[in-house]
């Protein structure tokens, strides 16, 4: 079941989690593949956003003249993405990765991502499904960048990530309170999979109108996963990023190029 932060909350999810900086983060990834792209030049490349929520690296890619597609299982989180009509909806695909509407295995992409740690609601089975996919769309030299979890943050329940707990202040003296993880993290036994529970608080000015207690479940997927996975089926080359430093916060880049 999709946490329902994506679904019935999905407004919450984009006041929580809208504050980092798309630009810069698109910026970066962009510098990495410069490959066929230059600022100004008239080229369209096409980019694939996965697990795209309100699609803001979609929007933000546009800008950079890409013809720029999103996926994500979640109805909702489409209607917000395309509300302010950056992003028309034939653009945005609903769909329950690792599956991939036949549509876009129709095209071919020079770019895709999967930022924001989403990679984890996908089981290490279906994480090699959905690169099998990508592997037929994603052109030669195209790229697919991943953004992860730091296992040594994780390891201390994320105590050192600085947006563990977020407020964000709203109009009307309305404030939301998120904390992710809100207690211990729970490592499972059998596999690479952790339960995190979540509190978000709502108050309007010291009043609390809405508490929410939620667990987000998510698997582990190390850069090191996608080098073997890179070495094993030789489809890929695989890299890890460095020096993103006004971007990307605390999280491991990962580019996976296509051969
Ligand atoms: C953490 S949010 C990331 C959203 C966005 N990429 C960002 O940077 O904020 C995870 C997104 O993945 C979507 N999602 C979760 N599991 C999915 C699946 N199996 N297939 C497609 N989308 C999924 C959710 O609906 C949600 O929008």
């Amino acid at each position: 079941m999709l946490n329902e932060l994506y679904t019935s909350d999905a407004s919450l999810y984009e006041i929580i989690a809208g504050g980092r900086n798309f630009s810069a983060q698109i910026s970066f990834l962009l510098n990495h593949y410069s490959k066929g792209f230059k600022k100004g030049k008239v080229k369209v490349s096409r980019s694939l956003e996965l697990f795209a929520g309100p699609a803001w690296h979609t929007k933000e890619i546009k800008k950079h003249n890409f013809e720029a597609f999103a996926i994500d299982a979640s109805n909702e989180m489409r209607i917000i993405a395309c509300n302010d009509g950056l992003l028309k909806k034939k653009y945005y695909y609903i769909s329950r990765l690792p599956n991939i509407p036949r549509i876009i295995t129709k095209l071919s992409f020079d770019l895709a991502f999967a930022l924001c740690y989403s990679i984890g609601y996908l089981s290490p089975l279906q994480l090699r499904k959905m690169l099998n996919h990508l592997s037929k769309i994603i052109v030669p030299g195209g790229m697919l960048f991943l953004e992860l979890h730091d296992l040594n943050l994780l390891r201390k329940n994320l105590d050192d990530l600085k947006i563990k707990e977020r407020i964000i202040y709203c109009q009307k003296e309305k404030s939301i309170k998120c904390v992710w993880p809100s207690a211990p993290i729970e490592w499972s036994n059998e596999e690479w999979v952790v339960q995190m529970p979540i509190l978000i608080e709502v108050r309007e000015g010291r009043k609390l109108v809405n508490k929410k207690n939620l667990i987000s479940k998510e698997y582990i997927h190390l850069p090191s996963d996608f080098k073997n996975i890179a070495e094993e089926t030789k489809l890929w080359e695989f890299r890890e990023l460095t020096n993103f430093k006004n971007s990307f916060l605390q999280s491991k880049i990962c580019v996976m190029e296509k051969l």
